[in-house]
């Protein structure tokens, strides 16, 4: 995935913001990549336009070889917005399968089975029924995460996906993203805010600061994840770069 002198522009209160500034980011096939950064810097808007969702007024986008927006197609992308996007009309059952129907409703078929065990994984078992506006935040945000798996692409981009979630689930739901990230070779862009989760998860992490939304560091991880001796080191690091970073309170 290549990010090329990326800028982005929106109105914002009538005002107008520069979201992104010629942002450049590589993300090498296979790599998991946490991108943090305070509130408003532009994490959000940098998944929306490696989607295909907005348009850079400059720069260009490229995932796995085919730029967004030009060429035919959507890119090989599954995406977990940050507002987890559920359909209100559909069952959790229905939910998650949305990807795969959208293909064929053989694909359905072939993925009903691993929908199911995902439910039964992620404690969702007895919900496959429910309506969305029948569950808690963190029962919504794991069937948009189940939706997200079972669309099958070769690049997840994941925009705070364990936000609303307990320690105990959100800790099992990170060990499953890690195995699915080991056992499958997915490309992954993940955006959280928290640091241990980053440092645990990744393979690179990226600091975001702004609007407008530029890179302020690339931190490569150790190959197999920080020893509990560097753990410390690098979440006082990343802390203190975030604090750096935030703006201060009015
Ligand atoms: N559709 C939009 N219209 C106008 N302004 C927008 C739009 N989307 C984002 N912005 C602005 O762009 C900036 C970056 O927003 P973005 O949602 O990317 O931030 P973020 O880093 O994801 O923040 P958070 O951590 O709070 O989710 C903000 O100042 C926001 O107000
Ligand atoms: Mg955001």
């Amino acid at each position: 995935m290549a990010v090329e002198r990326v800028s982005k522009r929106y109105i914002a209160g009538g005002a107008p913001l520069a979201a992104l500034e010629r942002l450049d980011l590589r993300v090498a096939p296979g790599e998991f990549v946490s991108l943090l950064g305070p509130s408003g810097a532009g994490k959000s808007t940098l998944l929306n336009l490696v989607a295909g969702l907005e348009t850079p007024e400059e720069g260009r986008v490229c995932v796995e070889g085919m730029e967004v927006g030009r060429s035919s197609g959507a890119p090989p992308i599954a995406y977990m917005q940050q507002k987890d996007l559920l359909l209100p009309w559909r069952t959790v059952w229905d939910n998650v399968l949305l990807g795969p129907e959208l293909r064929s409703g053989a694909e359905r078929e072939r993925l009903s089975p691993r929908a199911r065990s995902l439910l039964a994984e992620f404690g969702l078992e007895g919900f496959a029924a429910a309506w969305p506006a029948e569950l808690s935040g963190g029962m919504r945000q794991r069937a948009a995460l189940i939706r997200t798996l079972l669309c099958e692409q070769p690049v997840l981009l994941l925009d705070e996906p364990f936000g609303a979630l307990d320690a105990i689930t959100r800790g099992r739901l990170q060990r499953h993203l890690a195995r699915l990230w080991r056992e499958l070779n997915k490309t992954v862009l993940l955006v959280t805010h928290d640091v241990d989760e980053a440092l645990l998860l990744s393979t690179r992490v990226v600091l975001l600061g702004g609007p407008p939304g530029r890179i302020e560091e690339d931190l490569a991880l150790p190959p197999g994840g920080p020893s509990a001796a560097e753990l410390g080191p690098l979440r006082a690091h990343v802390l203190q770069r975030l604090d750096a970073l935030t703006p201060a309170a009015p």
